[in-house]
């Protein structure tokens, strides 16, 4: 008997690095991006809607300012690719609780573009493989094929191909939010902006990222992290960089404006580092709110 709902949890992102490459034909970049999955999470629900009533979206959770309720949230354009190409005749009813910060660097619409692609897969018994899935969230976004498999990653092309990093041990993060997001297409320009007169090599992966993955060695990683979209972000919104430097202030292993921000993304020791960390940014009067996250964690799943 198929069911008619599907729950599907899905967690955020940052950046451990993201080398962006000239600007190309096409108006994308060629990327290096390591992705690691982040413990804060939102929950997808597919429902078969009342017959005629199409795709409908509802929002709700912690993050709901911004996020659109109509055709233009990228979960809708997911369940329509999904209809359209597998001849799905059905109305759909999607319910995101959100967590993850909207327009925040952390792949928060691509990750609900992401859970829908699994959820209309689980729904409607499709058993697409891991690949097809990716090839579908690619071409809703770079960053979609990411959240459906999670862990850590290395993305190239626009960030969309990916191959799995070998990355052992618990990272902690303090994640500084805003309450104002900014727009990726922005940042993107901004950069190329600053970057006009430059000559731009194409982006490498971090031999110094891998090796310290590799030996669970967070201090490394904390000054690995590298993040090309940082300096336009900050263009763009002066304040991170006093969030940066309160984070480092406090003795974060890492700082970094994760994906093309706002949020700024700390890496710390342990448990106690993080709550220690968030209590000094929280009275530091610079950050709107702090969230802490564990990583890496597995991407999209049924529920
Ligand atoms: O692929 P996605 O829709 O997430 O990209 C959002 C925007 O980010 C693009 O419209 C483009 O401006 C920028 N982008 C880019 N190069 C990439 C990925 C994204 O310029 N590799």
């Amino acid at each position: 008997m198929p069911s008619n709902s599907v729950t599907v949890r899905v967690p955020a992102k940052v950046n451990l690095q993201l080398s962006v490459g000239p600007r190309e034909a096409d108006g994308f970049h060629n990327l290096v991006s390591v992705f690691q999955a982040i413990s804060i999470f939102d929950d997808v629900t597919v429902s078969r809607g009342a017959p005629g009533s199409g795709i409908s979206i509802s929002v709700s959770g912690e993050q709901t300012h911004g996020v659109p309720a109509d055709t233009s949230n990228l979960a809708v354009k997911a369940a329509q690719l999904m209809i359209d190409r597998f001849d799905i005749d059905a109305d759909l009813q999607i319910d995101v609780k959100k967590s993850i910060p909207v327009a925040g660097g952390m792949a928060g619409g691509s990750a609900d573009a992401a859970a829908t692609l699994v959820a209309l897969d689980a729904l409607f018994q499709l058993e697409l493989s891991r690949e097809e899935l990716h090839r579908l969230g690619s071409e809703l976004g770079s960053d979609v094929p990411f959240m459906i498999s999670g862990g850590t990653a290395v993305g190239q092309g626009r960030g969309d191909q990916l191959t799995a990093a070998l990355s052992r041990g618990t990272y902690h993060w303090v994640l500084a939010l805003s309450s104002v997001g900014l727009s990726t297409p922005a940042v993107y320009a901004e950069c190329d902006r600053m970057r006009a007169e430059l000559e731009i090599a194409p982006p490498q992966v971090s031999d110094a990222l891998m090796q310290s993955l590799l030996a669970a060695d967070a201090q490394a990683v904390g000054r690995a992290l590298t993040n090309d979209l940082q300096s336009a972000a900050c263009s763009l919104r002066p304040a991170l960089s006093l969030v940066l430097e309160v984070g480092r202030d406090y003795g974060a292993l890492g700082a970094i404006v994760s994906g093309s921000g706002p949020t700024v993304a700390f890496l710390v020791a342990d448990e106690e580092a993080g709550l220690d960390l968030a209590v000094a940014l929280t009275a530091s009067g610079v950050v709107g709110s702090v969230a802490r996250a564990l990583g890496p964690v597995a991407g999209a799943k049924v529920i």
